[in-house]
């Protein structure tokens, strides 16, 4: 089941399933929407809400797995994993939020005890993060000092990415530094970094790999970062004065509006001709660093490609017996990325 798949990374998701040959039940609370999908491509639909444990479990019955990708997901995967574990259905999803990360790996023990997988982050944050993370650490072991760096050139954020981002709009950053989760300013950090095919500024934000590399490598300091203007670095620095403003209900009120009226995308050409880059710089007490560098689809279609990719392997996963908590990278191992089409290590800059 693809659940939230009338929103504008799940029909990506239900696009590349089809392309794929697989026949997912397309699921969300929006009726309408829902049902014209299921006419427009002959696949099975449920409607269903996640008000009531009820409903979600109606919605569920008889699936082997759920890939959700309705979000922000602090707000939709709670009710949807419980379910899960109350009904053994795998749950996949495409979040990045920390809290979120958080959450569902506190519930590894009692996967386990309900022999399903909890395998999130299944989409550009942290599908190839990940694996580079675990690459790098494997290359260099004993290092204890992990940057992660990433831009997508030539594209946008979508409607859903940024109402995820105002859900913690005001709140500070953060860093994992003696592997514990520290809150840090927002562009505490900020540095040129050689992408090898570009250079760009970048400064630290908290993305989902401070939970997820910590899980897959034990490395006890992380930094994560994104490509900048260097102006809105400079800006950041007056954060404090205006995270209260930016934490008041009406304000967030107004923007939520905002953003549900003008943000729409990216669109079909930035999709087939944005790309995707990732930078990995791991460091070892002795001094040795390693680097590596990944070139790669535009994000959301990375996104739709790497979710796919993920649910195609549950079969083999759960032929070796896997349950509870899993990074993508754990599951599949730090080369998955480059099986798949349009992801390349970059060699040499
Ligand atoms: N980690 C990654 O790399 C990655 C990549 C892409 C997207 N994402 C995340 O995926 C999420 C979706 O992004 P998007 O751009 O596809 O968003 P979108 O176009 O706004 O779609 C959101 C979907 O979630 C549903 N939804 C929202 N709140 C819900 C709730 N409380 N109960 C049930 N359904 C709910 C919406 O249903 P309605 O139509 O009924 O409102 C819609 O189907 C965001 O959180 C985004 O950050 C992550």
């Amino acid at each position: 089941m693809i659940y939230g798949a009338n929103g504008y990374t799940g029909r990506l998701v239900v696009a590349e399933a089809l392309r794929k040959g697989l026949q997912p039940v397309l699921a969300g609370r929006n009726r309408e929407q829902i049902l014209a999908m299921g006419l427009d491509t002959g696949l099975e639909t449920r409607v269903f809400g996640l008000e009531t444990p009820e409903q979600v479990d109606a919605g569920l019955q008889g699936m082997g797995a759920v890939l959700h990708c309705a979000g922000p997901f602090v707000h939709t995967y709670r009710p949807m994993v419980e379910a899960c574990l109350r009904l053994g259905v795998d749950y996949l999803d495409i979040t990045g939020e920390l809290a979120v990360l958080e959450g569902l790996h506190a519930l590894d023990a009692k996967a386990k005890e309900a022999g399903i997988l909890l395998l999130p982050g299944t989409g550009f944050d942290v599908v190839p993060t990940d694996c580079m993370a675990m690459k790098l650490a494997s290359e260099l072991p004993g290092s204890d000092r992990l940057i992660l760096a990433f831009v997508n050139r030539g594209s946008r954020v979508s409607h859903g990415t940024l109402r995820s981002m105002l859900t913690r709009l005001g709140d500070p950053g953060a860093e994992r530094v003696a592997g514990r989760l520290v809150a840090k300013p927002i562009g505490r950090l900020g540095t040129t970094i050689d992408f090898g095919l570009a250079q760009r500024f970048c400064m630290s934000i908290p993305w989902g790999d401070l939970f997820t590399a910590w899980t897959s490598t034990g490395i006890p300091n992380i930094v994560t970062m994104t490509a900048s203007r260097p102006w809105v670095h400079r800006l950041l620095r007056l954060q404090a004065l205006f995270n209260p403003l930016l934490q008041k209900p009406f304000f967030r009120r107004w923007l939520v509006r905002w953003v549900d009226r003008h943000v729409w995308g990216p669109s079909a050409s930035e999709l087939e001709q944005g790309q995707a880059l990732v930078y990995g710089k791991i460091s070892h007490p002795d001094g040795r660093v390693r680097e590596a560098r990944l070139v790669l689809p535009e994000c959301y279609r990375l996104t739709a490609i790497t979710s796919v990719g993920l649910v195609q392997q549950l079969g083999v996963l759960r032929e070796q017996g896997r349950s509870g908590w899993c990074t993508p990278a754990s599951a599949m191992g730090p080369e998955w990325v480059v099986s798949l089409e349009g992801c390349r290590w970059l060699e040499s800059v």
